[in-house]
């Protein structure tokens, strides 16, 4: 392909509504109602323009000036004043829906790209880009396939980019930051032009100026200095922007979206079928007598990464997971296919996806290897895992810790993933991390009441848990760890 042949005059800009926006005519009380998904606008004494305007761009794509003779074209709407008064009205009424207008660069006609709106009240104000500056896709920007199409996303955007044609696609060689532009060329004005959209979309940057008003050589990009930003990884910012509402469009809560029975996982993970090691069960009649009062167990809750010389016995083990994590039999239920359960710890939507393996090593009264526990049996499946593969848990444990030695009982906490995607959309993982922290604090504080030595952790390798668990990474996978032995004797009850 020739890239010259790809430069064409004709550059327009086209403008339409979202989808999921619609245009409501009351025809006795002439009013206009335009409903988008942060609610609704309403014009009471529309301007035929506008009411043309919108019925036109519910169906896509369309050159204002062939709703308003005089329209202006590209970058003159964007300028404050100086527009005939019906141009400056129609543009003042399409301001009050500017959250729910995309607007889409063509060429000869058909768009190149489209700018979205993402987030209630966004702004957007394309200015050509500066034809001495370098300008890069911002560190923050990924690319990715969606709905049948090409889009570019950034966490710190209020729009998204979705990229038509071929020659969006290779706009992006050129935005590669240095002071050429890599890539192939494209023409001038389409570039300039295209480019200055993704700025004002805030998926490209450009270069600061130098001390001497020039661009600084090499090319520096203030979101790579901003103190706000630099700690920020693109990974994990995009996680908070699309797990919150404000500058998502996807489905968001609770919207059982992907529920259908036949794929849904049992709200408790079936047994493999090894024979079993019923746990000791506690007291907790006695418990609720014996125990120490709640505060007090609460101020002495500490780390402990240090271990006495006796093992875990079975009954500690038995009661630790009784009291933090069994499925309480007199509570359940569910319907559609969706059953739930109760537990000592809350799930958000009482969802309960996560589940506890054990990686004991010597220290504890179990054979050394791996378990997975049943919360609703209260018991211990053993595991057929490979010595090397639960070595490696252990290590991993170890210098989580900043130990000598590996910590006598490792619990690897897991996630069925699928027990949250379909009951969520947008918050699926975030519920799973928010899971992970309840739970770990039930096992912290139930330790601490037993008097033995917890510690969470940080790490863990999810690709060795899948392997010595015999678990399907996507399927199911570690999401958090947890160490437990019985505290070294003599030590301070606060010792860490
Ligand atoms: C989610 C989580 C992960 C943690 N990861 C580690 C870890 O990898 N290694 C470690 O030694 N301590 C770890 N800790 C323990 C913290 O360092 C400890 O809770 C913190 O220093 C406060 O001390 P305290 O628990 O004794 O009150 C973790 C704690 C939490 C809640």
């Amino acid at each position: 392909m020739r890239i010259d042949n790809l430069a064409a005059p004709q550059l327009s800009e086209l403008w339409s509504l979202r989808e999921d926006t619609c245009v409501e005519s009351d025809g006795e009380a002439g009013t206009l109602t335009v409903q988008s998904r942060w609610g609704s606008v309403e014009f009471e004494d529309p301007d035929p323009a506008l009411r043309m305007a919108l019925e036109r761009m519910t169906l896509g794509p369309v050159s204002l000036s062939n709703v308003l003779p005089g329209f202006p074209g590209l970058w003159e709407v964007d300028r404050p004043g100086g527009h005939d008064p019906a141009v400056s009205r129609l543009l003042h009424d399409l301001d009050r829906v500017r959250d729910s207008l995309v607007r889409s660069l063509a060429l000869g006609g058909t768009p190149v790209l489209s700018v979205v709106p993402l987030a209630r009240g966004a702004w957007f104000t394309p200015r050509p880009a500066p034809s001495d500056r370098p300008c890069r896709l911002s560190r923050f920007t990924v690319m990715r396939w969606a709905e049948g199409g090409l889009r570019l996303e950034s966490p710190l955007a209020h729009h998204r980019v979705q990229l038509h044609r071929s020659e969006a696609v290779l706009l992006l060689g050129m935005l590669d930051g240095s002071a050429q532009g890599g890539g192939p060329r494209l023409d001038p004005e389409l570039a300039g032009t295209a480019i200055g959209y993704l700025l004002a979309a805030r998926i490209a940057v450009v270069a600061e100026d130098g001390p001497d008003g020039a661009a600084a050589s090499p090319p520096r990009f203030a979101e790579d200095e901003d103190p706000r930003l630099v700690g920020w990884s693109p990974d994990d910012l995009m996680v908070h922007s699309r797990s919150r509402l404000g500058r998502t469009d996807g489905a968001f809560g609770a919207t059982l979206a992907h529920l259908d029975a036949g794929r849904a996982e049992p709200v408790v993970k079936p047994l493999a079928g090894r024979p079993p090691i019923t746990l000791h069960r506690p007291d907790l009649d006695g418990l609720r007598t014996r125990d120490e009062p709640f505060t007090a167990v609460l101020e002495r809750r500490h780390s402990v990464r240090a271990y006495g010389p006796e093992p875990l016995t079975e009954e500690q083990i038995g009661e630790l997971l009784f009291r933090a994590c069994r499925v309480r039999p007199d509570d359940g239920g569910g319907s559609t296919g969706f059953a739930w359960s109760s537990r000592p710890y809350p799930s958000m939507g009482s969802v309960y996806a996560l589940e506890l393996y054990l990686v004991a090593g010597t220290g504890t009264a179990l054979a050394p290897g791996a378990y997975h526990y049943d919360p609703l049996g209260h018991l211990l499946e053993p595991l057929e895992a490979q010595p090397a593969d639960t070595a490696e848990l252990r290590l991993g444990a170890q210098t989580a810790l900043g130990a000598d030695r590996p910590p006598p009982l490792l619990l690897v906490i897991t996630a069925r993933f699928r027990r949250a995607t379909h009951a969520f959309s947008g918050i699926a993982y975030t519920s799973l991390m928010k899971d992970v922290g309840v739970l770990l604090q039930n096992l912290y504080l139930v330790t601490t009441a037993m008097g033995l030595a917890p510690c969470a952790l940080a790490t863990g390798n999810s690709d060795t848990a899948a392997r010595a668990f015999g678990l399907d990474w996507p399927v199911e996978s570690s999401v958090g760890e947890f160490v437990v032995g019985v505290k070294p004797p003599r030590t301070d009850p606060d010792a860490t």
